[in-house]
């Protein structure tokens, strides 16, 4: 996990290996500084020597100054290198990202994918700021600060014999009492920017049912999960300053009591004293801050887990060496394909599919919900991987060609499309960056689209809100398949796409693809009957399988589905 997680510090090496090395001075300067002043107190003052005096005050006063420059330097390159690896880890989890099949994206949820980009790169950060700087610090300042106070006075320093494993015992029993609940509040976040976010992207269904108060008891039961954690760990973590100011009080107070009999005895100087009360509280206090630390890095090990979790993640679809990257036409073969989301044969959604398409036929596909009809098409530019059987386009297996190469070929309007914010234009051209503006206006002609974008005051400029929510669900859905058909794609699947299209227009769209694009090969799934009656052959899905193919005509006289169906619509329609 460490090593996955350091191949992301990259560049910021540099920074990180400095910190260190600047904080290491910071604290031999800092250890340094109390034995200078003991000298000043025992020798310059008690032997009045004025020369030695200012000399070692002199002394004193560079070495608080270095350890300050030394201590800002390492604080500036601590924050850059944890900021800079930040910024590479949200880099290498969105390129992770952008490789996701829809496999891995349906295992990992969006809201778990956000919280993971955003809350514990945070934390991941704000650990490794502290590792590098007190990580280094607390060790060395003990080890360092121990060594002297022996050599100051090695019977007193016996007091940190008792004072330290007491501080350490109590301070890691807190923190490691703490951690738990600190690890399930991670948890808890994911389900809040869960709530958030849907919550946020359907506010209008929302308030079109009026669940607001819903809505708002929901956010605050997760929020007040959250909180509640949040108390129990901090009450937890709440007694680590008592803790540590009783034993630190109490160790200078065995100090001053035995150290005073020493001093009255001659056995030791007051400067001694008051340089080995400094050191006691270094010590313990670098215990604190390693208790802290030890917290810190529980905390950001499971945020870790998380992120590299997202940055193994292997894309469950690559394309093959030597890849096919040419698609030779736009014919299209199902053989014994069954398919299903899991591993699970019982869970098959697609079963015994065999069927074969000629380049430039239309297609209509018709089934109830739920009958598998996205799932098939799905398949074609190789969304998703067949269990068993293969799919073929243009005669090579989807699985040996460049899945970009196919993808350009196969264009598909999804059937829960989206717009991105930005103007129309901009929009259209994600089908094909380097398209002139007449072929936008071509494209939009085909989709019955270009007459309404028109009518808008900026025409092509207008600017589309995230989602494309400032036009109506049927403009979109034209949009969209605008968007398509800019690819100039050998196959072009249309699931559900005119849903929202009114039935005139629908028809004008089915025209002008059979004389614009008389050549593409059309999928077209459709809930109504008029949607796909004119097509060359009409697939009918139920339950994952096939039922029928044929014309409308045919299926008329032998398919009872279609039967039902188009009946039920056409007396619909006689009304
Ligand atoms: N991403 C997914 N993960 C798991 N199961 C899925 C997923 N998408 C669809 N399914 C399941 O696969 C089955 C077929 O769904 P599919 O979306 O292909 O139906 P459909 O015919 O397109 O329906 P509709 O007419 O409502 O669009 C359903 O039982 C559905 O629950
Ligand atoms: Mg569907």
């Amino acid at each position: 996990m460490l090593k996955t997680l350091m191949g992301s510090i990259r560049e910021y090496k540099r920074s990180s290996v400095l910190a260190a090395i600047f904080v290491t001075f910071e604290v031999i300067l800092e250890v340094l500084i109390p034995y200078l002043m003991a000298k000043i107190i025992d020798v310059g003052m008690a032997q009045g020597s004025i020369t030695y005096t200012i000399l070692i005050s002199l002394a004193t006063i560079v070495a608080a100054f270095a350890s300050l420059y030394c201590g800002a330097s390492s604080g500036k390159y601590a924050a850059n290198a944890a900021a800079g690896f930040a910024k590479n880890l949200r880099h290498d989890i969105f390129y992770s990202i952008q490789d996701f099949s829809f496999e891995n994206i349906d295992k990992f949820s969006t809201s778990s994918l956000v919280t993971r980009l955003t809350t514990d790169i945070t934390n991941i950060q704000n650990a490794y700021q502290m590792i590098v700087r007190v990580l280094v610090r607390a060790p060395i300042m003990l080890i360092f600060a121990l060594i002297m106070a022996i050599n100051i006075n090695a019977k007193l320093s016996l007091t940190f014999a008792v004072a330290i494993p007491i501080l350490f015992v109590g301070l890691f029993a807190i923190a490691g009492n703490a951690f738990p609940y600190f690890r399930t509040v991670f948890k808890k976040y994911d389900r809040l920017n869960c709530v958030v976010q849907e919550n946020v992207n359907a506010v209008r269904v929302v308030k079109a049912y009026v669940r607001e108060d819903h809505e708002i008891d929901k956010f605050h039961g997760v929020s007040k999960e959250v909180y509640d954690k949040f108390k129990a760990a901090e009450k937890i973590v709440a007694f680590n300053a008592p803790l540590m100011q009783s034993v630190m009080y109490g160790a200078m107070i065995v100090m001053s009591l035995v150290g005073g009999k020493y001093i009255v005895y001659g056995d030791m100087l007051s400067g001694e004293l008051t340089s080995l009360i400094v050191y006691t509280v270094m010590i313990l206090s670098s215990l604190m801050m390693l208790s802290m630390i030890f917290v810190m890095i529980l905390m950001a090990r499971s945020s870790a887990e998380r992120v590299v979790e997202v940055l193994n993640e292997k894309s469950t679809m690559t394309s093959p060496e030597n890849a096919v990257t040419s698609v030779a036409d736009g014919s299209i073969e199902f053989d014994n394909v069954s398919f299903g989301y899991s591993d699970d044969e019982n869970k098959y959604v697609l079963t015994d599919i065999n069927v074969k398409i000629k380049s430039g036929e239309t297609i209509g596909i018709i089934g109830g919900t739920g009958s598998s009809k996205s799932s098939l098409v799905q398949l074609i530019p190789r969304l998703y991987d067949v269990k068993r059987g293969s799919v073929k386009v243009g005669g090579v297996d989807v699985r040996d060609y460049d899945i970009e190469a196919l993808r350009d070929q196969v264009a598909m309007v999804l059937q829960k499309n989206v717009l991105f914010s930005g103007t129309i234009a901009e929009n259209i051209r994600w089908g094909n960056e380097k398209a002139s503006d007449e072929e936008v206006q071509r494209v939009c002609k085909l989709a019955q689209a270009d007459s309404f974008v028109q009518e808008f005051p900026r025409k092509y400029e207008t600017v589309l809100d995230q989602g494309g929510t400032n036009v109506s669900g049927g403009q979109k859905q034209r949009l969209c398949i605008a968007r398509a058909l800019l690819k100039k794609p050998k196959i072009l699947i249309l699931d559900d796409s005119t849903s929202a299209v009114d039935t005139k227009t629908d028809s004008l769209i089915r025209k002008a693809f059979r004389e614009e694009i008389p050549n593409t090969t059309k999928l077209i799934i459709a809930q109504r009957v008029s949607s796909v009656e004119d097509a060359d052959r009409i697939i009918v899905l139920d339950e994952g399988r096939i039922a029928g193919i044929g014309t409308s005509e045919e299926l008329l006289k032998t398919n009872k589905i279609y039967q039902e169906v188009y009946y039920s619509q056409m007396k619909g329609a006689e009304k």
